[in-house]
């Protein structure tokens, strides 16, 4: 069955745009401009995923993720806005959205985002089932912290070196552990740019998206980078596992946009050319 996704942003020009570009990736996808129209078909539709905007006129979207939540609590949550105040993203990711994407936004970072939500709701038990962590090492981290939910970024930063990645697994363990929410664990997660859900490459390649690298050229780095390591929409990381690729929100350097950051490293100005002989040169370093 397909996955079934609810748009709701009373911009009509935003609607049709998430429609057409999530469609064109199989998803089954429903626009909806009135977020009181929306909450009705949340009552009679059992949707995957709702992407909203923030600030709408009829009802906003802090209210309507409340109540969408109450009526579908399996739904996972998007906020897509204009208005990306880190009060609000904190807001947001407490009551229990996964991810937020800033306006303006290009289709191949929301298929992203989406891809990575729909990752997140789905993957607890096969991360768990694929992965065989060192589960001594984790034990002895949250031994140290057991019910001290202000020790909850350092636990994350010490498990994370220890496995690589936060799957939601991993999440919900510390959840307990700390007595924190996991929504609360999962909205610093994704908050923060320094931890992340999925496996990493040996090499980590991150391209920013935010505001001032969209407007010069993100895109165009991002699509060529995916396409010369030969990873489909919903890859992240080579079968060699040598080079992983994600993007992020902003690393700060916003005057030397468009933007890349290699294995920690900032480059400004990049090119997709560039990138592409960045990446044979680091092949190249391990052949030598
Ligand atoms: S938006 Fe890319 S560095 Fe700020």
């Amino acid at each position: 069955m397909k996955t079934r996704i609810l748009v709701v942003d009373d911009d009509e020009g935003v609607v049709k745009s998430c429609k057409r570009a999530l469609e064109s990736k199989g998803f089954q996808v429903e626009g909806e401009i009135d977020a009181e129209k929306a909450l009705e078909k949340l009552k009679v539709v059992s949707y995957d995923l709702m992407i909203t905007e923030l600030v709408m006129l009829k009802l906003d979207g802090v209210r309507l993720i409340r109540n969408a939540k109450i009526i579908n609590p399996a739904i996972g949550v998007i906020v897509l806005t204009g208005y990306p105040s880190p009060e609000a993203i904190r807001e947001t990711l407490q009551i229990g959205a996964i991810d937020f994407l800033a306006k303006p936004f290009f289709p191949e970072i929301l298929g992203d985002v989406v891809g990575k939500a729909l990752l997140y709701k789905k993957a607890a038990r096969v991360y768990a089932a694929q992965e065989e962590f060192d589960i001594d090492k984790i034990n002895a981290i949250l031994r140290e912290s057991r019910k001290r939910p202000e020790r909850l970024i350092p636990v994350l930063q010490d498990i994370q070196d220890v496995t690589g990645y936060l799957p939601p697994s991993i999440q919900k363990l510390v959840s307990r552990e700390l007595n924190v929410p996991v929504s609360k664990v999962s909205g610093v997660v994704t908050f923060y740019f320094m931890f992340t859900m999925t496996p990493k490459g040996k090499h980590r390649i991150r391209i920013c998206t935010g505001t001032a690298c969209h407007v010069k050229g993100a895109e165009q780095n991002y699509r060529r980078v995916k396409g010369y390591l030969g990873l489909q929409d919903n890859e992240t990381m080579t079968e060699d596992k040598f080079f992983s690729v994600e993007t992020v929100r902003c690393v700060g350097a916003c005057s030397l946009a468009p933007v890349a950051d290699f294995d920690g490293a900032i480059e400004g100005l990049v090119t997709p050319d560039a990138i592409t002989k960045k990446i044979d040169q680091t092949r190249g370093m391990h052949k030598c």
